[in-house]
């Protein structure tokens, strides 16, 4: 039997609608066109997916698929063009723009590649901007904030603004903001694009301490690293799903990494005991 053959029984086809309780993300048929007269585009062309609670997942997908649209979709930055997304139950397709600015701001966190962050606002300040969204008092506001700065390793940088601080720092930061108001949804496009790769694996920690509180978490990447620690990986390609496997460790906050390798040891007895 071929190595890859070996290594097929560790994925499984996810699919799309997943029996039992509803699942926190359901879309069925979404598009979305950017309207620019004769030179409209169709980012999307009919996703169907549905994601539970607490599955940390992985996009991934040539440069130009829809990711990012998809990702704007699912926080309810924008709203699809045709097709049906339950966000915890709700329909939120057919949403004003106010409408969805107050979902956004009670139930998703976002992580972007390029932090966000307000360039002349302290560390503390930044993080309670959602807070201030929210509603809550000053006193309230900060002490959630510093909690969510703890959560980070950087409460004692809350009085710093951004420029003081590194790249890696700064996206820290920016997750304390995406989870400070306790999002049931965190959405990360791309986010250690600007790192280099150990930073990157830093904050990718960070991420699956949050996976292993049981918060439901989805990240756009390039890296394939980071795609193989996620439970699972959707592959986005020209608007639509090409692939959507569950790696066999999903309830784990960590999938066993590399399965080929962990198998090139396996003797062909033991293989045959095994099966
Ligand atoms: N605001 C926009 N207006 C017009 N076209 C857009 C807009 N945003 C994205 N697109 C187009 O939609 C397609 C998908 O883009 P995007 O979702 O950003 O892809 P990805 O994140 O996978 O690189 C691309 O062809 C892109 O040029
Ligand atoms: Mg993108």
């Amino acid at each position: 039997m071929s190595e890859a053959a070996l290594a097929l029984p560790t994925t499984l086809a996810a699919p799309a609608v997943v029996a039992g309780a509803a699942p926190l993300i359901r879309m069925e048929g979404v598009t979305k066109t950017y309207d620019a007269g004769e030179l409209a585009v169709q980012a999307l062309r009919g996703i169907d997916l549905a994601i539970e609670k607490g599955q940390m997942v992985a996009i991934i997908g040539p440069s130009g698929s829809g990711k990012s649209t998809l990702m704007h979709i699912l926080g309810c930055l924008d709203a699809p063009s045709s097709g049906s997304y339950r966000l915890g139950g709700r329909d939120v397709s057919e949403l004003s723009g106010f409408q969805l600015a107050a979902i956004r701001n009670q139930k998703v966190g976002f992580v972007f590649q390029t932090f966000n962050l307000l360039p002349k606002a302290s560390l503390l300040r930044n993080v309670e901007l959602p807070l201030l969204y929210a509603g809550i008092g000053g006193a309230e506001r900060k002490e959630i904030a510093r909690e969510a700065l703890k959560k980070v390793g950087l409460v004692e940088r809350a009085k710093h603004r951004p420029s003081e601080l590194s790249g890696g720092q700064r996206q820290r930061a920016a997750i304390a903001r995406a989870i400070v108001n306790g999002p049931s949804l965190i959405l990360a496009d791309e986010p250690t694009g600007n790192l280099d790769t150990r930073t990157g694996l830093e904050i990718l920690e960070l991420f699956d301490e949050m996976h292993a509180r049981g918060e439901t978490i989805v990240i756009v990447t390039h890296d394939p690293r980071i795609a193989e620690r996620c439970g699972r990986v959707v592959q986005i390609v020209d608007g639509l799903i090409e692939d959507d496997r569950l790696l066999s460790g999903d309830a784990a906050p960590r999938p066993p990494s590399h399965p080929p390798a962990r198998l090139a040891g396996v003797s062909p007895e033991s293989e045959a005991a095994r099966s």
